[in-house]
């Protein structure tokens, strides 16, 4: 894998209304036409709000006791497939799901919620949806950028900035994503929102909120478990989790597990940045109830 040739970054080009780049609508059809089933969870987010966090949580709630093994030997991407993905160094998401033999399916979507393939809809499966702060979102965006060649290039922070505002990211805007979702929760009861600042406040709150949801009774033993292995330095060493098996990723220049905290954003935005982006923010976030929180 070391000496593998690099492909070339990848370009944004409007798809159904939002920016994609091809990995994600080469196997559109296989995507659209998707069987779910009624028991698989759809693990849902906007790209760098806490997906692998989650994915890694349920993983341990389902299949921690049942199946211990897959912790050590199945890399966190294959346990949990991107349903849009078409990496081409991997089987597309879709093959991967289809092959799972687990029960339920844990699924992972970056999808905004017009785009889900119907069946997740109409098989009413229950669907755990991550969102982050705008301001953390769009710095680890761009650090994640930086270090993944199937990112397009991301430019300089402060061109960063603007296009995430503007919406151009893969992906679509932010802010489209999150409260598209938010409202789905109103059609759909099976849909639990979590925050990431609140999973960073009190994850073990956050754990019972998630058993919860699921109808899972772990004892407190297993609880304190699985809280212990999803701590942010614990799966930043877990090659199974940390996605340090994947070629097109270069950890030399940022590592996906980066710093997992409320508020890097400080460290990145100017005091002029942050203004603006906060005007712009009531402006876009003007017709919605969810409220986000940039420090906990
Ligand atoms: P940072 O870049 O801010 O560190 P995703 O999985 O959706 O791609 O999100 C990645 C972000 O979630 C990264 O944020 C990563 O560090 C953070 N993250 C992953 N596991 C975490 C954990 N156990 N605790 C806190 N943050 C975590």
């Amino acid at each position: 894998m070391e000496n593998m040739e690099l492909p070339p970054r990848p370009k944004l080009f409007d798809f159904h209304g939002v920016s994609m780049t091809h990995y994600f609508t080469d196997n559109w059809e296989n995507i659209q036409n998707f069987q779910a089933r009624p028991d698989d969870i759809l693990i849902a987010t906007y790209p760098k709000a806490g997906t692998t966090w989650v994915s890694y949580i349920l993983d341990l709630l389902y299949f921690g006791q049942t199946a211990p093994e897959r912790q050590t030997s199945l890399p966190i991407y294959e346990r949990v497939p991107f349903l849009e993905s078409d990496f081409h160094i991997l089987p597309p998401g879709t093959e991967l799901a289809d092959k799972l033999s687990t029960s339920p399916r844990l699924i992972k979507t970056h999808l905004p919620v017009q785009l889900v393939p119907k069946s997740f809809w109409e098989q009413n499966c229950r669907v755990v949806y991550v969102a982050r702060n705008a301001k953390d979102n769009a710095v680890s965006y761009f650090h994640f950028d930086r270090m993944n060649q199937a990112e397009p290039e991301p430019g300089d922070w402060n061109n960063f900035l603007q296009r995430f505002m503007d919406g151009k990211m893969v992906f679509g805007p932010w802010y489209d994503h999150v409260t598209g979702w938010w409202e789905r929760k109103e059609t759909h009861s099976k849909l639990h929102y979590v925050f990431y600042e609140d999973m960073v406040e009190d994850t073990g709150r956050e754990l019972d909120r998630l058993c919860s949801f699921l109808g899972l009774f772990p004892s407190a033993e297993e609880k304190e478990k699985v809280r212990g292995g999803v701590q942010f330095d614990t799966m930043k060493k877990n090659s199974m989790a940390n996605y340090s098996t994947v070629p097109i990723m270069d950890f030399k220049i940022s590592p996906f597990m980066r710093k997992g905290k409320v508020g890097d954003w400080k460290n990145h935005f100017t005091v002029a940045q942050s203004e603006q982006f906060d005007e712009d923010y009531k402006k876009k976030m003007k017709n919605t109830t969810v409220q986000f929180r940039t420090v906990v």
